[in-house]
């Protein structure tokens, strides 16, 4: 039976607070890469200055936190694909619930991230996430519009080079993570979606991560769950040991 590979990103945020200190967490993880297993690709988010210090390798690729749509112009503080491209980025982080939160990026503004990103020949990682998990699961049709809306006017094709990252907003940087059981019926429902919308066998491409308080104790138990194929982590993603035990609870299915 062929073993699926688990994607683990690591998401800095605004973190670390110097180059030297992102060298060395870089440094930390690629001193270790070499243990790192066939069955898990790592990818790394830095913040965009601290891209040009760090080189992605076979085993840790590099990834972007977000991206603006257009190919260049009077966008002040805006990055785009190709100068992310050019500094040797692969995966782009679009729509986390922070940027949603915190600088208004509507699921309009995502979809124009994510087409843009894949015509540009980078993978997308599409973050949704309701912000209450209500008893009565309402919190799934809020899931439904983010995905119609975010993801809209792609080809089946597409759902093969894009990733949706579940992360429940009330579980990102929060004392607890969501329960496996829940992250993994999200992760269904959201294939389920995309299969209503694009068939059966092109929603089989996608994939899908959780995000949201994972730490070294608890990766395990959610990759343990058919519909999750990897992890979105946060806080542990920024100490280079408590990572590497996050990648090796992928690598050795633990
Ligand atoms: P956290 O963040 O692991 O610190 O909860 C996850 C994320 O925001 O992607």
């Amino acid at each position: 039976m062929s073993q699926k590979q688990f994607l683990i990103i690591g998401n800095w945020k605004m973190n670390p607070k110097s180059a030297r200190e992102a060298r060395s967490l870089f440094a930390g993880l690629t001193k270790k890469s070499s243990s790192f297993g066939l069955f898990s690709q790592v990818v790394v988010a830095p913040p965009f200055p601290y891209l040009s210090y760090v080189r992605s390798t076979k085993k840790i690729q590099l990834a972007a936190q977000d991206v603006h749509w257009e190919r260049e112009g009077a966008y002040t503080g805006e990055v785009s694909l190709a100068m992310l491209k050019d500094a040797g980025v692969q995966w782009v982080i679009v729509g986390h619930s922070e940027r949603r939160r915190m600088f208004f990026e509507s699921d309009e503004i995502v979809n124009k991230k994510l087409r843009a990103t894949i015509k540009a020949g980078l993978t997308p990682v599409v973050c949704i996430g309701e912000a209450e998990r209500d008893l009565d699961g309402a919190f799934f049709a809020t899931l439904r519009r983010q995905i119609e809306v975010s993801c809209a006017g792609l080809s089946k094709n597409d759902l093969g080079k894009m990733i949706i990252a579940y992360e429940p907003i009330w579980a990102v940087g929060a004392e607890k993570p969501a329960r496996p059981e829940d992250a993994n019926e999200a992760a269904l429902f959201i294939k389920k979606v995309m299969a209503q919308r694009y068939g059966v066998s092109a929603a089989r491409k996608l994939r899908v991560l959780y995000g949201g308080s994972v730490n070294k104790k608890n990766a395990g138990a959610f990759l343990r769950e058919q519909e999750i194929d990897g992890l979105l982590v946060g806080r542990e993603s920024l100490h280079a040991q408590d990572f590497i035990g996050i990648i090796q609870c992928a690598d050795l299915r633990l």
